[in-house]
C-alpha cells in the first residue's frame, strides 16, 4: 500500500459533509485498504467557523472555500454545499487545479452537467455524483456502468422522500395536503421552505440526471415536464382508492415507442395498489429501471438524509481515489445518442377525470362525444348521483392511453360544456 495519503477537500460541512467526515475518520483503515492508500482530510470549507465539529481538527476548517479548491495539492474535492453558486465555480476551480470532484449537487448537474463533464475531461480528472439522485440507493453507477451494455427504455420511480411522506400521510390518515405538509415539517422531513420538494423541482432535477444517463442524451432540468403535489386533494386520494389505486409523485423517463425521442416528466399519478411502487411508504424512494435485456429492475431505499447521502459520497470518493492511484479516470458523459426530448403533449398516458355534471338526459352522451372528438378512447365510466337530481352527479372517466395534448384538449372542451359544472380532479394513471 502507498503510504503517502491522498488529500481530500471537503467543501461544505452541513448534514451530509459532517457525515462524510465521520465516515472518513471512523473507517479510515478500511478505506485505505480498499483504495490502496490512506485518505486524508486536507481541509474543510464551512460558512460558520465558530461551530464545534466533532472529529474535525479545528486547523483544517476554513471559510475560504475558493482557496481550498485552488490549493493544487488536493486529489479529490467533495462538494456538498448544494445549489448553483458558489458550487459551480468551486467545482470548476478544483478541476482547473487538478482535483477530481465528487458531488451530491443535483440542481447543478441538471442545469449544467455537460459543461462540468467537459471541464473534468479537459483536465483529465473525474466527476462522480451518485449521491445526487436518491442518496444511498445505487442508481447512477448501475445506469452508467452495470447497464452500459443494455438498452434502457424506461426509468420510473419515486425520487423525493418529502413528497412521498406527505402523500403517504394523506393516504393513511385522510389528511389534506396542508395538514400532511405541516406534519412533515414538524417531523423534519420537509424543509422550512418546502418549494423545491413540493413543486417537484428536486424530483425534476433527478429525472434530468437519470434520463441523461439512461438514454445517452443531454437532458436538462428545462426539458423535464414538472408538476408538484400542491394541488393533490384528499378527494383525489379517495378517488384513487375507489379505483384500487394510490397517488404517488412519479419521475418518469421514457424512450418513445419508435426509439427516436425521449421524454422526462414529474407529476402526481395514480398507480394500482398492486404495483410495487404503491407500497413505498414514508420518505423512502424506489426506482424501476426497464432495460431490453435485463428486464425490470427495482432499486429501493432511503433517498435522503445525512448518513445515506454520505454513504454514496464516500463510495464515489473511493472510486475517484482508486482512479487517481491507477492514473486513470472513470466514465465521462455519454451523450452520443443525442435523442430529442419531446414535449409533454407527445407523452402517451391515461387520465382519470372526475366531473361534476348536471344530472339530466343526454349529459353522459355529450361528454362521451367530447372524448371521441379528440380521439380519446374511454376505458371506464362511473356515475354517481347526489341526494337530489338538482345537485347533479359525479362522473368519473378513466381513459385508454392517448397523447397528453389530446387529453388536455378534451378536459378544456369538457370545461366549456354547459352541463359540466366543474372538473373536480384530473390525474394521470400510470404503472399498468
Ligand atoms: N429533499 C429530498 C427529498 C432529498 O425529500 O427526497 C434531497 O434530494
Amino acid at each position: 500500500m502507498r503510504t503517502r495519503p491522498l488529500k481530500v477537500a471537503l467543501l461544505g460541512c452541513g448534514v451530509v459533509g459532517s457525515e462524510v467526515a465521520r465516515i472518513m475518520t471512523t473507517h479510515a483503515e478500511d478505506l485505505a485498504a480498499r483504495i490502496g492508500a490512506p485518505v486524508e482530510l486536507a481541509g474543510v470549507a464551512v460558512r460558520r467557523p465558530g461551530r464545534v465539529r466533532e472529529g474535525i481538527a479545528p486547523e483544517l476548517v476554513t471559510t475560504d472555500a475558493a482557496a481550498l479548491a485552488a490549493r493544487g495539492d488536493i486529489d479529490v474535492a467533495v462538494e456538498v454545499i448544494g445549489g448553483i453558486e458558489p458550487a459551480r465555480v468551486l467545482i470548476t476551480t478544483a478541476f482547473e487545479h487538478g482535483a477530481s470532484v465528487v458531488t451530491a449537487n443535483k440542481a447543478l448537474l441538471a442545469e449544467d452537467g455537460s459543461a462540468l463533464h467537459e471541464a473534468a475531461e479537459k483536465h483529465g480528472v473525474d466527476l462522480y455524483y451518485e449521491a445526487s439522485v436518491a442518496a444511498a440507493i445505487p442508481l447512477v453507477r448501475p445506469l452508467r456502468e452495470s447497464l452500459a451494455g443494455d438498452k434502457v427504455n424506461r426509468v420510473l420511480g419515486i425520487v423525493n422522500g418529502t413528497t412521498n411522506f406527505i402523500l403517504d400521510r394523506m393516504e393513511s390518515t385522510g389528511a389534506g395536503y396542508t395538514e400532511a405538509l405541516d406534519e412533515a415539517t414538524a417531523l423534519g422531513y420537509a424543509e422550512a421552505d418546502p418549494t423545491a420538494d413540493v413543486e417537484g423541482f428536486d424530483a425534476a432535477a433527478k429525472a434530468a440526471i437519470l434520463a441523461g444517463i439512461a438514454f445517452h442524451t443531454r437532458v436538462r432540468l428545462d426539458d423535464v415536464h414538472r408538476e408538484g403535489l400542491t394541488e393533490v386533494s384528499a378527494a383525489d386520494i379517495a378517488s384513487a382508492r375507489r379505483m384500487g389505486c394510490t397517488v404517488k409523485l412519479l419521475a418518469i423517463c421514457e424512450r418513445a415507442a419508435d426509439g427516436r425521442s425521449v421524454t422526462a416528466r414529474v407529476h402526481p399519478a395514480m398507480i394500482p395498489l398492486s404495483h410495487p411502487l404503491a407500497s413505498v411508504r414514508e420518505a423512502y424512494n424506489a426506482v424501476f429501471v426497464e432495460a431490453e435485456a435485463a428486464g425490470r429492475l427495482m432499486f429501493y431505499g432511503p433517498g435522503a438524509g445525512g448518513a445515506p447521502t454520505a454513504s454514496a459520497v464516500v463510495g464515489d470518493l473511493v472510486a475517484a481515489c482508486r482512479n487517481r492511484l491507477n492514473g486513470s479516470t472513470g466514465p465521462g458523459e455519454s451523450a452520443y445518442a443525442q435523442l430529442p426530448v419531446s414535449p409533454m403533449g407527445e407523452v402517451v398516458t391515461r387520465y382519470h377525470i372526475s366531473l361534476d355534471v348536471a344530472d339530466k338526459p343526454g349529459v353522459l352522451a355529450q361528454c362521451a362525444t367530447v372524448f371521441a372528438e379528440h380521439g380519446v378512447s374511454i376505458d371506464t365510466v362511473r356515475q354517481q348521483g347526489k341526494d337530489s337530481p338538482e345537485d347533479g352527479a359525479s362522473l368519473v372517466v378513466v381513459t385508454h392511453r392517448a397523447p397528453d395534448a389530446a387529453l388536455s384538449a378534451t378536459v378544456e372542451a369538457l370545461r366549456g360544456l354547459d352541463t359540466v359544472r366543474g372538473v373536480a380532479s384530473i390525474m394521470r394513471v400510470e404503472g399498468e
